[in-house]
C-alpha cells in the first residue's frame, strides 16, 4: 500500500512517519527533507529551492514531480509520502506515477501550529525530531540518540510559520476534499500525543 500523509507545517507528518517506517516498514518520502538535503550540498536543486523554502512558499510543481520520478516509479509499492503532494496539480502527477491507496489527514489548527514549531530543534547529525515544549531533549541541545547538535530550521520563525500555514490553507488544503472525493481520506485529530495519534492511524492501517 501507498500511504500519503497530508497536513498543515508542524502537525507532526515527520514524527509520525518515524514510528510508521519503524512498525510498518515503509519506504519514507519526505519532499521537505530531499530538499534541505540539496540545500545542504549546494547542488543546482537545492540552489532553486533555498529562496522558496526560506519564504514559506511551495518549489514550483515541476521541480517536485521530477524528484518524485527519480525515487519512484509504477512497480513502487510501500511507500510513505510525507508533505508531498502539496498541490493538486502535484497529486495528479503522482497519479501517473503509481496508485495511493490511503490518506491520513492530521488536522491543527493555526495557533497550535505556530507553538509547536517555534519550539521544534532537530538533531542536524540524525535529523530527530524534538520539541522543547513537549519533547524536549536530556540534555538542552544534544539528540539523545546520536549525541548530535540540535539546531532550529531557518523556516521555523514566526513571520514564516504563519506565511507557510497561509500557503498551506490557500494551496494543500483543497487536496482534502480531492480525496475525500475519492473516498480515501480519513482524518485524525493531531493535537493529540504523540503516541496517540500513532495508535490511531496503525488503527486504520490495521483495518
Ligand atoms: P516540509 O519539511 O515538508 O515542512 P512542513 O510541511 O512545513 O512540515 P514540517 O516538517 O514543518 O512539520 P511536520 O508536520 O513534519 O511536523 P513534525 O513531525 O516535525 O517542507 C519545508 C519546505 O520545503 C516547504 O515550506 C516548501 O518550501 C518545500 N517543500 C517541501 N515539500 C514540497 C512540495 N511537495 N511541494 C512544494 N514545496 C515543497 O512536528 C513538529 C513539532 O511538533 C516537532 O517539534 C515535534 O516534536 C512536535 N510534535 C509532533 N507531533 C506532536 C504531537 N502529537 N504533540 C505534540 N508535539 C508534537
Amino acid at each position: 500500500m501507498n500511504l500519503v500523509l497530508l497536513g498543515p507545517p508542524g502537525a507532526g507528518k515527520g514524527t509520525l512517519a518515524a514510528r510508521l517506517v519503524e512498525e510498518f516498514g515503509f519506504v519514507h518520502l519526505s519532499t521537505g527533507d530531499i530538499l534541505r538535503e540539496e540545500v545542504k550540498k549546494g547542488s543546482e536543486l537545492g540552489r532553486l529551492a533555498k529562496g522558496y523554502m526560506e519564504r514559506g512558499e511551495l518549489v514550483p510543481d515541476e521541480v517536485i514531480l521530477g524528484m518524485v520520478r527519480e525515487r519512484v516509479d509504477d512497480k513502487s509499492d510501500g511507500f510513505l509520502f510525507d508533505g508531498f503532494p502539496r498541490t493538486i496539480a502535484q497529486a495528479e502527477g503522482l497519479e501517473g506515477i503509481l496508485p495511493v491507496h490511503l490518506v491520513i489527514y492530521l488536522e491543527l489548527p493555526e495557533e497550535e501550529v505556530v507553538r509547536r514549531l517555534s519550539a521544534r530543534r532537530v538533531c542536524k547529525r540524525c535529523g530527530a525530531n524534538y520539541n522543547l515544549i513537549t519533547q524536549p531533549p536530556k540534555v538542552p541541545g544534544i539528540c539523545d540518540r546520536c549525541g548530535g547538535e540540535l539546531y532550529q530550521r531557518p523556516d521555523d520563525n514566526e513571520e514564516v510559520i504563519r506565511n507557510r500555514f497561509q500557503v498551506y490553507t490557500e494551496q494543500s488544503a483543497p487536496l482534502v476534499g480531492y480525496y475525500e472525493r475519492k473516498g480515501i481520506l480519513r482524518r485524525v485529530d493531531a493535537s493529540l500525543s504523540p503516541d496517540e495519534v500513532f495508535r490511531r492511524v496503525a488503527e486504520v492501517l490495521r483495518g
